[in-house]
């Protein structure tokens, strides 16, 4: 009996030696570069301003997105988070975005909560868009500022995590950032996902984002650094934000380290998105083929994908995850009958193919077919 015992848990073990990882893009793991660069980083105090790789990484953020100073912060939350109360800061303020995007989902409420910040929520169309006229329309009368809340910034989210990590255009974001200026509003766009979306549409990423006041960026996303984001802005707006980050918590000393990592990230890894989002369709395409799934082809545009398990179908999310974590892929539940999978430069292509074969076997052995 103790015998099998063993064999069970050394067969097992060998089946798990081989790991997949698709829960997201935020699990890649520093490359050696990074690490490199990360132990050889001259760091200072950035709280009193002198981390020096702090202030290179800044410079070239703020270079790369096209505006005038940057600022790391810890993270997208947070850069979320002092974008929107630099935006608002007269108490009463409101803000106009998307249902369903990062900012009204999943960021604890933090605008409310912490910045007192009312939240204004359109619908979020499939491809990450809010219809401009509803925007339009949502933005409150001067006239009734008795009982309304004062509407002081607009945020959109590019590329858009919720619908799959598709793209707004330029020419979308622009119509809105006119909006904005037409009614004397800010325009935030949380930019977690800029590079893959800029990446994408093959817009350069400081053109993508002219229209905005302020972007927040993800270092530890798609382009894969371990730590932190960066919001981007006027030297005003970045003033302003230091401050708050410092009231926040995130002041943090010795951040050269994480800096050095990043710079190596914005060398090395923006370059690799392209890739990345070939093998999402790849994957996209091949497990769009297994009977049981539904995936919507036209919806992946980056490195994201939403599998619906069909109607009908007898296999359920919960037991494909099972079957391919017993394999060493590891993916996400979206919602109870949806599965949600995000690729990033550490998915190789026969990463891709022996993700599909598992996925193959996983529908079969339940719908056997
Ligand atoms: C679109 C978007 N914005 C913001 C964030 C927040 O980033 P962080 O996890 O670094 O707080 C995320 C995280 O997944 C995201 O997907």
């Amino acid at each position: 009996m103790i015998f099998f015992y063993f064999w069970f848990v050394v067969v097992v073990e060998k089946m798990v030696t081989r790991r997949v990882d698709l829960r997201s893009d935020t699990v890649t793991k520093p490359t050696e570069s990074m690490r490199a660069a990360m132990a050889s980083a001259e760091v200072d105090d950035d709280v009193l301003g002198y981390d020096p790789t702090a202030l290179l990484l800044e410079t070239e953020m703020a270079k790369i997105m096209g505006k005038e100073a940057a600022l790391f912060v810890p993270s997208g939350t947070m850069g979320n988070l002092i974008a929107v109360l630099v935006h608002c800061e007269v108490r009463g303020s409101e803000v106009i975005l998307g249902d369903t995007c990062h900012i009204n989902i999943f960021e604890n409420g933090g605008i409310s909560t912490i910045g007192g910040v009312h939240s204004r929520q359109i619908k979020n169309n499939d491809d990450g868009t809010i219809d401009i006229d509803l925007i339009e329309a949502a933005i409150r009368d001067p006239r009734g500022e008795l009982m309304f809340p004062t509407t002081t910034l607009i945020c959109l989210e590019n590329s858009h995590a919720n619908s799959g990590g598709r793209c707004l255009s330029v020419e979308y974001t622009d119509r809105v950032g006119e909006v904005a200026k037409k009614h004397g509003l800010k325009l935030h766009i949380d930019g977690a996902r800029i590079f893959n979306a800029s990446v994408a549409l093959g817009v350069p990423v400081d053109r993508l984002v002219e229209a905005a006041d302020s972007v927040s960026v993800c270092l530890s996303k798609g382009i894969g650094a371990p730590v932190g984001s960066v919001i981007v802005g006027s030297k005003n707006f970045i003033a302003k934000a230091k401050r708050l980050r410092k009231t926040l918590g995130g002041g943090m000393r010795q951040i050269g380290i994480l800096c050095a990592a990043a710079l190596v990230a914005l060398k090395e890894n923006v370059g690799k998105l392209e890739s990345d989002h070939k093998k999402t369709r790849l994957l996209a395409d091949g497990l769009h083929e297994i009977k049981g799934l539904k995936i919507n082809p036209g919806s992946v545009e980056t490195n994201i994908i939403f599998i619906d398990i069909v109607d009908g179908s007898r296999t359920t999310t919960e037991k494909i995850i099972k079957y391919l974590e017993e394999r060493g892929i590891l993916l996400m539940r979206d919602k109870p009958s949806r599965l949600r999978v995000v690729l990033h430069h550490q998915i190789s292509a026969s990463d891709v193919q022996y993700t599909l074969s598992c996925f193959q076997q996983a529908v079969q052995i339940e719908n056997g077919n």
